[in-house]
């Protein structure tokens, strides 16, 4: 079996991956500190695999531990890296944590992937490079703009050392732009644990239904948008991770030429705020308490994926509709208030 390390394996997208990376014949390892991750996800992926992962807890920022895991394994194929810090507004207040721990991380991560010969490497990027695009819908070859955060700089600048390195090195490489992933596998095994008051759109619906939030916010309705609030591109988490396993495929499948490929990880989708609100209360049944407040800074106004050339390119069958992104995280929402104790992340917890 072709083993595959997965960095931040312990979190949302990363534990997902693990999944479907596992039911597609794939022998992994995670590299997780846990910093941002809560090691209970792992039983999950147990759970839904009957494979047991092992995680190296390990920060990557770390040249000599990352360096001893690749001493240990020494058939590891391809890499895919999700660790980074990724809550915008704490980029903006903190942005010499965000570059140190982004940047840092990747670095060390390619002089192990150049010393090691480790023959394909996958990135986690996001949409979130383009800006507030002028034209909508982003293809991967509409120009970059000036990233609106920190966190939005250490995506850009990642993706700029990587496709350097692939010019200079034989690894192949793929970035992957996310769009705005949310729901949960399907088994409702694994989810998404947002530490704190989520500042993300799903989540904080999920919380205020349940009641863990009083009310939630729609940040703006006065946007030139069909109804005022900003559009985005979600798609679910189940058919991002699916995604990453194609991209690992296409690599070893030697499906391209190019040192460094990028695909727009999006459903092709665009649905504004108060769309993605009914949406969920019509799966729920729940009435959302939220109200109207003012714009958040920072905010792109739309965006959604041109997908296409992943879906050409990576046979990429998306599965999930937004009522299914909002039911499944409906239920994960559920099934954390049912199991408090089970995932209940204390800020002791997290080292
Ligand atoms: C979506 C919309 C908010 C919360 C995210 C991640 C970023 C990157 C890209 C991965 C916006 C509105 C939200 C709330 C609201 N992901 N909203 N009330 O901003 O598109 O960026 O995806 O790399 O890390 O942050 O996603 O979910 O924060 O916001 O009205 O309580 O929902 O204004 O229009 P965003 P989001």
């Amino acid at each position: 079996m072709k083993k595959i390390l997965v960095t931040g394996g312990v979190g949302y997208i990363g534990s997902h991956t693990l999944v479907d990376l596992i039911e597609n014949g794939y022998d992994v390892i995670s590299v997780d500190n846990n910093s941002r991750s809560n090691p209970r996800i792992l039983e999950g992926v147990e759970k839904i695999t009957g494979k047991k992962v092992k995680n190296y807890k390990v920060d990557l920022c770390n040249y000599d531990d990352t360096y001893a895991i690749f001493q240990e394994n020494d058939d590891i194929v391809g890499i895919i890296h999700f660790a980074a810090y990724k809550a915008v507004g704490e980029s903006v207040e903190q942005p010499l944590m965000y570059f140190e721990n982004n940047m840092v991380s990747l670095i060390n991560l390619l002089k192990c992937v150049k010393e090691f010969e480790i023959p394909y490497f996958v990135f986690s990027s996001s949409c979130t490079v383009y800006g507030n695009p002028d034209v909508i819908p982003v293809t991967e070859s509409t120009p970059l703009k000036q990233a609106e955060s920190p966190y939005g700089l250490t995506k850009q600048m990642g993706e700029q050392i990587i496709t350097e390195f692939s010019k200079a090195n034989p690894t192949q490489c793929i970035l992957l732009r996310y769009f705005n992933p949310v729901g949960a596998h399907p088994s409702i095994l694994i989810g998404e644990l947002p530490i704190g008051r989520p500042a993300n759109l799903v989540p904080a619906i999920t919380q205020t239904a349940i009641g863990k939030l009083p009310q939630m916010k729609v940040f703006g309705d006065d946007y030139p948008t069909r109804d005022g609030s900003c559009l985005r591109d979600y798609i679910h988490v189940s058919d991002i991770a699916h995604a990453h396993t194609l991209a690992v495929q296409f690599l070893i499948d030697s499906k391209t030429t190019k040192r460094c490929e990028i695909f727009n990880l999006g459903s092709g989708n665009g649905v504004t705020v108060l769309e993605a609100i009914k949406s969920f209360e019509k799966v729920s049944g729940v009435k959302l308490n939220y109200a109207i407040g003012p714009r958040r800074a920072g905010d792109v106004v739309a965006i959604y994926a041109n997908n296409s050339y992943a879906v050409k390119q990576l046979g990429w069958d998306l599965k999930y509709k937004l009522d299914d992104m909002m039911d499944t995280a409906w239920k994960w929402e559920v099934k954390l208030k049912e199991d408090e104790k089970l995932y209940k992340v204390q800020n002791s917890e997290l080292n």
